[in-house]
């Protein structure tokens, strides 16, 4: 127990270290900066009324009681000011204040009702990962990829959400807030990243066992960077060359591995799991949780169950020894 609690503890740690912070306070878009904006004034309202509050309940626990006789009888009325003003008029002011510059964030959100044609990218909720479809241009040029999200930078992107099984929220705090993913129903959110980063982002709808575990990352990269990363995305994965990958690539294709996955240029056309056509050009693995190197691709695939409860991975210990390293040498070189 202990030892989990410190894994997970390394875990944030780690992600926090060497990742783009998840804050809302520090906007990198036009929706994100809104949002900031709308938590600044509400944040810093109700730090002056708690301020405020504090002060009077210091001032009526210790100033002086004073005895029976300096008091005026309790039947003489008045008093009932501090309750309309206090617990009325200051409360009702503020919070229609608020209220107000809410909506009126509302109302300049750089997006409006059927703004959109078509959108650019097409997200798919899973339990517990994202499925991430380029959609612009004709149907050849579409393209599927997994759980990291590339974005050009200096410009809109239009994104469409939705699930396909339970309900998730998309949520990247540094560049927009919570959409929720919808059974049967299609959102529509509009990114616009000023600068290249790493903006890191998590489901924020409770979704079941690995709710917590279904983390984005999203790339936004200067415009040029961005075609030819989505250029090559959109190629078949690299035939394997040696000997061991060769074997490796058997192994996935004729193995279990294939029933769920598909790994485009090859018989692997499963649609269960996550596109691996160009899993080495991720950072990550299992939707952001694990870092993508060896290590990690032989237990997740040999114990995704017990790195993510439930998943719909099997833990695959058929595979071990010289064929694990085949199939991981082959998963490895899938740039
Ligand atoms: Cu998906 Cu929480």
């Amino acid at each position: 127990m202990r030892s989990l609690r410190l894994q997970t503890l390394l875990g944030t740690l780690l992600l926090t270290g060497c990742r783009e912070e998840m804050s809302i306070l520090r906007p990198g878009g036009p929706a994100a900066e809104k949002l900031a904006e709308l938590t600044w004034i509400v944040l810093i309202t109700f730090s002056v009324v708690t301020v405020a509050m504090w002060a009077l309940i210091v001032w009526v626990g210790t100033r002086r009681r004073g005895s029976f006789e300096e008091h005026a009888p309790p039947d003489i009325g008045g008093g009932q000011n501090w309750i309309l003003w206090g617990g009325f008029l200051i409360p009702a002011a503020v919070l229609a204040v608020i209220f107000v510059i809410g909506l009126q964030s509302m109302s300049t959100f750089p997006m409006k009702d059927g703004e959109i044609a078509a959108p650019e990218i097409a997200i798919t909720g899973h339990q517990w990962w994202w499925e991430v479809k380029y959609v612009a241009g004709p149907p050849p040029l579409h393209v599927t990829t997994a759980n990291e999200i590339h974005i050009p930078t200096g410009r809109y992107v239009d994104i469409q959400v939705t699930t396909a099984d339970v309900i998730h929220s998309f949520w990247i705090p540094g560049l927009h807030g919570k959409t929720d993913l919808i059974p049967g129903r299609e959102n529509r959110i509009r990114l616009r990243a000023e600068k290249p980063g790493i903006y890191r982002g998590q489901c924020a709808e409770f979704c079941g066992a690995n709710h917590a575990k279904m983390i984005l990352v999203l790339v936004a990269q200067p415009p040029d960077e961005y075609d030819a990363w989505l250029d090559h995305q959109r190629e078949p994965a690299v035939p394997p060359v040696t000997t061991e990958a060769i074997r490796g690539k058997r192994l996935f294709v004729e193995g279990p591995c294939a029933l769920c996955h598909t790994i485009r240029g090859t018989d692997a056309r499963g649609g269960v799991g996550p596109d691996l056509t160009h899993l080495a050009s991720r950072d990550r693995i299992a939707s952001n949780y694990l870092e993508n190197n060896r290590a990690n691709l032989s237990a997740w695939v040999t114990h995704a169950q017990s790195l993510k409860p439930e998943v719909a991975m099997p833990n695959l210990t058929m595979f071990e020894g010289e064929e694990l390293r085949a199939l991981v040498t082959y998963l490895e070189q899938l740039e």
